[in-house]
């Protein structure tokens, strides 16, 4: 990648300038104004002052020793010492050529990889996904996609939650009023039934409440009959995710519930409690504030009324159960000593963050020498509004089930697939409605900022205009459709030909299309896809663009070469960068 030829020839010449220099922080990146350059360096201005010279007269210096002339058309300096370069239209497109050859262009696989773990999507057993799980799951789904993408090692894994008190409702519910013909049916709904009807008669009556307790306890201590009946909750539960998931596309390395820590916890609890970690208070056993942090960031206090009063991290009640805290330590401990990641990444709601803050902080007071090791990461997110701005429900004023809203999405996508394309067989349809659908979907949650709440809108992420899926996809079908015109093997005639890039818009796709690379990394780096929407955004339009004023199939030679050449490029970018985040392409639309 021209960035990193570039970079590693200006490391050479800072070396020649200063010889004992640390040229791990030189950075090469694409200037953000094209208007300075393609390419700039600003790393020599920091080198400057940490050894007290005149940044400029370095930047001379390093002028003189960096041989890029092959490569660049002007090396400028400008401003306290930036270094700018503008890259010849020909090294340019011997990169595209190059990178053409591959079978992913633009990718570079991470120098050092990392052991990646990326818990997400983890519902609930016998409750149905709802529409706020596309978020966890479709941000999960596209970090795993972008850091396998990158060679990174990733270990996804789908915390399921599938223990808890509310297993004793379900099991009075099970063995008193379970319809089989509904179980067969709907699973989760039926679940869902059950616990519903249960759990207004306990409120209502402490002897129904009481019976529920004691099917609860018997499934802790293993009674045999109610673990097999929780085990088929557990089973039907997993049948209708998984439907959810082969629709999205989307898997998993493991799925260890929460169950699957059982065994671990009480000597967790010991074990906090034997090194003065955990206490006990009022029954319970919790961990509390050490007075490290101010009490404004301390997520062990809370304020009342004006007061720090103790918000401890609980890890077993007075009834001698166990928390959420309690397994997510238990679960952090398993993996390090599993799979020994650099980091763990949670994509969980951002209403867990204070969770995930006192859980962060227990464990590095529990284990300190294996929490410096892994980097523990919440990566939140915020919610689904309607378009009312309130909290996105159905008109009746339920949560909205995931399930209707993908079937909703292929719907309301048929009809505009439908719209553009009224002679396709109606097979043909539904499959580019699917694909638009579900697309539209995803994409709608992953471009927003992933902290700030957004709008579901319909007819926004369904818009054939605009920064949305189906207009992403749309882009591609042009490309492919300029190759079903231009006769056989126009892609890899083009990647062998005589090419040269000459017009603005011609130049302005290919440095776009270098950009690929560095995007993901940065995605990668923070966690967020949106940063890959808008670049795919951007490729769309300078296409557009570029199609407008470039005529591809009429031209000749080897303006046509170079032509043809960024069309393969941006649809293997387009399609590349689509695919990452979980979302499909359709041939015609
Ligand atoms: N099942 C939890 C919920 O629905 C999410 C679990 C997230 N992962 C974790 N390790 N705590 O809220």
């Amino acid at each position: 990648m021209l960035h990193l030829t570039l970079q590693a020839k200006l490391h050479a010449a800072v070396r020649a300038a200063l010889p004992d220099a640390d040229t791990t922080a030189v950075l090469v990146r694409p200037c953000l104004d094209p208007r300075h350059g393609d390419y700039q360096s600003n790393a020599l201005i920091g080198l400057a002052k940490q050894r007290k010279l005149n940044p400029r007269a370095l930047a001379e210096q390093v002028k003189a020793a960096l041989d890029v002339a092959e490569l660049c058309d002007a090396l400028d300096i400008a401003g306290p010492g930036f270094l700018n370069f503008r890259v010849r239209p020909a090294a340019l497109a011997a990169v595209l050529q190059a990178e053409a050859a591959k079978e992913q262009p633009f990718v570079a696989k991470a120098a050092q990889p990392r052991t990646v773990v990326i818990d997400f999507s983890s519902p609930n057993v016998a409750k149905p996904m709802h529409v706020g799980h596309i978020r966890s799951t479709g941000i999960g789904d596209a970090l795993q996609r972008v850091f396998r993408l990158l060679g990174h090692r990733v270990i996804s894994d789908n915390h399921l939650g599938d223990w808890g008190t509310q297993f004793g409702k379900l099991l009075l519910g099970w063995k008193q009023i379970l319809d089989r013909d509904a179980l067969a049916r709907e699973p989760i709904a039926e679940l869902e039934r059950l616990y519903k009807v249960i759990n207004a008669e306990c409120d209502a009556n402490p002897a129904r409440l009481e019976e529920a307790k004691q099917e609860l306890v018997k499934l802790q201590a293993g009674d045999a009959e109610n673990t097999a009946v929780w085990q088929e909750m557990i089973r039907v539960s997993q049948r209708q995710f998984d439907a959810v998931y082969g629709r999205l596309g989307v898997k998993f390395d493991h799925t260890l519930g929460e169950s699957f820590y059982n065994p671990q916890l009480s000597a967790v609890v010991t074990d906090l409690l034997a090194r003065g970690i955990a206490r006990e208070s009022e029954g319970a056993v919790g961990v509390f504030s050490d007075g490290s942090l101010p009490p404004k960031n301390d997520p062990f206090l809370v304020n009342r009324d004006g007061e720090w009063v103790a918000d401890p991290a609980l890890v077993r009640k007075s009834d001698g159960g166990f928390n959420y805290m309690t397994t997510d330590l238990a679960t952090i401990d398993y993996r390090l000593k599993t799979w020994a990641p650099d980091e763990i990444i949670y994509v969980v709601d951002d209403r867990q963050a204070p969770h995930f803050r006192k859980l962060f902080l227990t464990f590095a007071r529990w284990q300190a020498d294996a929490a410096a090791r892994v980097k523990l990461n919440h990566v939140g997110f915020g919610k689904i509004l309607g378009e009312d701005g309130k909290p996105f429900k159905t008109r009746s004023g339920d949560t909205v089930k995931l399930e209707d809203l993908l079937n909703e999405a292929e719907e309301r996508a048929l009809a505009v697939v439908t719209e553009k394309n009224p002679d396709l067989s109606e097979a043909e349809r539904r499959e580019i409605a699917r694909i638009v659908g579900l697309g539209a979907v995803k994409y709608a949650d992953l471009l927003p900022n992933r902290q700030s709440d957004y709008q579901f809108s319909w007819d926004k992420m369904l818009a054939l205009q605009g920064n949305t899926a189906p207009y992403l996809q749309y882009a591609y079908t042009r490309v492919r459709s300029i190759f079903r015109k231009s006769g056989a093997n126009a892609e890899t005639g083009a990647r062998n030909a005589e090419t040269a890039l000459a017009a603005a818009d011609e130049l302005a796709l290919a440095k776009h299309l270098m950009n690929f690379g560095l995007v993901l990394e940065t995605v990668a780096d923070e966690c967020r896809p949106n940063f890959l929407c808008n670049y795919l955004y951007e490729l769309a339009g300078l296409f557009a663009r570029f199609y407008e004023s470039c005529p591809v199939l009429k031209a000749e030679g080897t303006e046509r070469a170079t032509r043809l050449l960024l069309c393969d490029l941006t649809g293997r970018v387009l399609r590349q960068g689509l695919a990452t985040l979980g979302i499909e392409v359709t041939e015609q639309m």
